[in-house]
């Protein structure tokens, strides 16, 4: 039975991932964080949906160095950590158009939210998935963080933040092939989901390009089922598709 360790449950993606988390019967229990959603927060502290999985909620600021070792400090022992936090845009602050658009601060949030949690998580996380022998570490990264694929351009802060992101998934994964050679690194493109965070951007999305939260979860966690020793150190997309870094 496996402990997984969920940042973001209460994000359109986290939410369904822990959704179908709880319908597995491979999982013991779920331990999520939420950030500023008390609603999502309120969920319940032990069990959802009529689910055996014990879940339990903290709210934790996951740029924040004292909140992330207190979470997981508490948690104690767990074997998976899935990292489904994510910032693209707020009411007013988006991705830019052109380089004309930069603008400091978001450009600084983007990096703290999108890159700087995954250095924290694998900071406190590594002790603990160390000792399991089924240790995944995986974050939500974005295609469009890719440097080889980036065609179209745009987009500064957004991209450079999970190009970051990227880079210390990679970092991690070299890292702990030494000191931690069965936990999977994973850096995980979900594809474009119907989430409020890809709202504004979904009018010229192909048709069937658009998914909705729970297939994402489903496919993202297949992929997290299928993920073997070698593939450690990767960009992989929902589908499985190995994506350049
Ligand atoms: N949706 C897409 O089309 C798409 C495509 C490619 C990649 N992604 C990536 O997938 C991930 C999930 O995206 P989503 O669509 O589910 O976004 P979302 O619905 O906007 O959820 C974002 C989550 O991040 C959490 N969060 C933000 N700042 C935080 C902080 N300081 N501390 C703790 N939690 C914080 C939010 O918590 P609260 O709500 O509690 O504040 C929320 O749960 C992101 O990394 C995103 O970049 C998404």
């Amino acid at each position: 039975m496996r402990r997984v360790a969920l940042v973001a449950g209460s994000g359109g993606i986290g939410s369904a991932m822990l959704t179908a988390l709880c319908e597995r019967s491979d999982i013991e229990s779920v331990h999520s964080t939420y950030f500023r959603s008390p609603a999502a927060g309120s969920l319940g502290s032990i069990g959802q949906f009529g689910s055996p999985v014990s879940v339990n909620w903290s709210q934790v600021d996951i740029t924040d160095d004292d909140s992330v070792a207190k979470w997981i400090g508490g948690i104690g022992r767990f074997d998976w950590l899935i990292n489904c936090a994510g910032f693209l845009h707020d009411g007013v602050s988006g991705p830019e158009k052109t380089i004309t658009q930069f603008d400091t601060e978001y450009f600084a949030r983007s990096m703290r939210i999108n890159c700087l949690p995954n250095l924290l998580l694998g900071k406190y996380a590594a002790p603990i998935l160390k000792r399991s022998d089924k240790g995944i570490f995986a974050a939500l990264s974005a295609k469009v963080g890719s440097i080889e694929d980036n065609r179209l351009g745009g987009w500064y802060s957004y991209r450079a933040s999970k190009a970051a992101s990227n880079m210390v998934i990679k970092n991690l994964a070299i890292e702990w092939q030494r000191s931690a050679p069965k936990v999977r690194v994973l850096a995980l493109h979900p594809g474009t989901t119907d989430t409020a965070l890809s709202k504004p951007f979904q009018a010229g999305v192909a048709p069937g390009k658009l998914f909705s939260p729970s297939d994402v979860a489903g496919m993202l966690l297949n992929q997290l089922d299928q993920a073997h020793q070698s593939h450690s150190g990767r960009f992989i997309a929902y589908d499985g598709e190995e994506l350049p870094w």
